[in-house]
């Protein structure tokens, strides 16, 4: 793009301003600036433009109910697990890991996924994912292809980590890096924000940014090609995920889900958890991921029949897809969800101002909005303790002490079942490839021996 197709593009939009110190600029910011502007699409600023109109417009969920969530025991567990160890062994399932978030409450530099969580190596988060994504990979003599999507402030991180560390063990064949969108600032009246005279104040579109990137990048045709048919999908800051857990991924299979969730139960009522709910539109029944800020107190403290919670499961974001279901939900408009945040700017004079209450809209996609649109969907409960424990904070709750803890006191019981204690001050780690779940550890014999 030259600079006046850029001036036609973004007069066209009411954008021109994004041009106004263009004089001031050196060769190298211009053409910075034309790349940024190249990368903006007209059709999406005015579905920016739109959302800022419509405003924060909050749903009605008074009339929403809990879904039914299924507790798997027994025959029903065996029937699941068999149905997805089937899938695993034809090589029809796929890892999908949402990596490109800034980490902000973490306060950590690099992609979240480096940050180092191993209680004794300090290996980083990505070790524990990809290792267990090896290990399933070994015991079902089928490749589980490996996408991983990024920003483009952390994608040069992300991929030098791999490398660095051989992929962890994983055929570098099978995985498949992706970069998420950017969307531009505005302020509340539609104008682009420039936090530098040459730069475009832009922001990740979100985990919903997913579906485009998928589509842009190749990654879903990609799965097309490798008959993918199921896709796991999950978080990058929580290391006790299980990866293609083949209880889940056969409980999807066998309801013929396009969209499956893993949902765990609430450890207090207010817990900041976004909860599925059912809804009837038009004579059909229909769920909708309702946040937690749209939760009434009511709602919150509102007790079942049984005298638990009666919106007793939250959803950790733990999923699995159908990849036509992605495929289909690929060409389709995401809503958009807007916060408003402090964005640096530049005044009249040129001058960058930091400004000290918010003053424009960052705009973003949230993957759970595709919901609503699956024709068929279905909730899997399972034990908060075993399965999540994400970094999100330094310190405090959902930190790397409570994550470490957590990861510890899961192997301390794998350990255990085996017969080997280990003294609580003792550190563990266990890496996944060695043993992926208490099975596979005993397996092992490790327990012959042991005192
Ligand atoms: P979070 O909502 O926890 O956001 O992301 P975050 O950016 O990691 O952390 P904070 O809020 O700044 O502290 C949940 C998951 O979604 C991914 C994250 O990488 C994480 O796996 N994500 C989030 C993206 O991939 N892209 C985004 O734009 C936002």
């Amino acid at each position: 793009m030259n600079y006046a197709e850029a001036e036609k593009m973004l007069k066209k939009c009411g954008q021109e301003h994004v041009l106004a110190y263009w004089k001031k600029l050196n060769k190298k910011e211009q053409a910075a600036l034309l790349e940024q502007i190249a990368k903006i699409e007209p059709k999406n600023l005015a579905y920016c433009q739109q959302a800022l109109k419509a405003g924060a417009d909050v749903p009605d969920s008074s009339k929403g109910k809990a879904p039914k969530v299924a507790v798997l025991k027994g025959k029903k567990l065996a029937e699941a697990v068999a149905a997805g160890e089937k899938e695993l062994k034809a090589g029809k399932v796929a890892a999908l890991l949402v990596a490109g978030g800034q980490g902000s409450r973490l306060g950590y530099e690099g992609p979240k996924g480096c940050y180092s969580i191993g209680p004794i190596t300090g290996a980083p988060l990505f070790y524990f994912h990809a290792r267990k994504i090896l290990a399933r990979t070994i015991r079902y003599g089928a490749s589980i292809p490996f996408y991983v999507m990024t920003s483009e402030a952390n994608n040069e991180a992300t991929v030098k980590c791999f490398e660095e560390n051989d992929y962890f063990g994983l055929n570098p064949d099978d995985v498949f890096f992706f970069t998420q969108g950017m969307w531009p600032g505005m302020t509340k009246d539609g104008k682009i924000i420039l936090d530098q005279p040459g730069r475009v104040f832009m922001s990740p579109d979100g985990h919903g940014g997913l579906l485009a990137a998928l589509k842009r990048s190749g990654a879903l045709a990609d799965m097309k090609k490798r008959g993918i048919k199921s896709v796991f999908f999950f978080q990058v800051d929580n290391p006790l995920v299980e990866i293609a857990d083949p209880a889940f991924i056969g409980y999807h299979v066998l309801n013929k889900s396009e969209y499956s969730l893993k949902l765990c139960a609430k450890r207090d009522p207010y817990e900041k958890v976004g909860m599925p709910m059912e809804f009837t539109v038009k004579g059909r029944k229909q769920y909708r991921m309702v946040e937690y800020t749209e939760m009434t107190k009511e709602q919150c403290e509102r007790k079942g029949k049984d005298g638990n919670l009666y919106f007793l499961y939250g959803s950790p974001a733990i999923h699995v897809f159908d990849r036509a279901f992605l495929d289909r939900e690929a060409s389709r408009p995401m809503p958009l969800h807007l916060a408003f945040k402090k964005i640096p700017y530049v005044d009249e004079k040129g001058k960058v101002v930091k400004p000290a209450e918010p003053n424009g809209y960052k705009f973003e996609k949230f993957i759970f909005d595709i919901l609503p649109n699956a024709k068929t969907a279905s909730f899997l409960a399972f034990d908060q303790k075993e399965e999540f424990s994400p970094v999100k904070n330094a310190e405090g709750n959902d930190s790397p002490a409570t994550c470490k803890a957590d990861m510890q006191a899961k192997w301390r019981k794998w350990l255990a079942a085996v017969g080997v204690t280990v003294a609580s001050d003792l550190p563990i780690e266990i890496d996944p490839a060695y043993a992926v779940d208490a099975i596979d550890l005993a397996a092992t014999g490790i327990a012959l021996g042991a005192e």
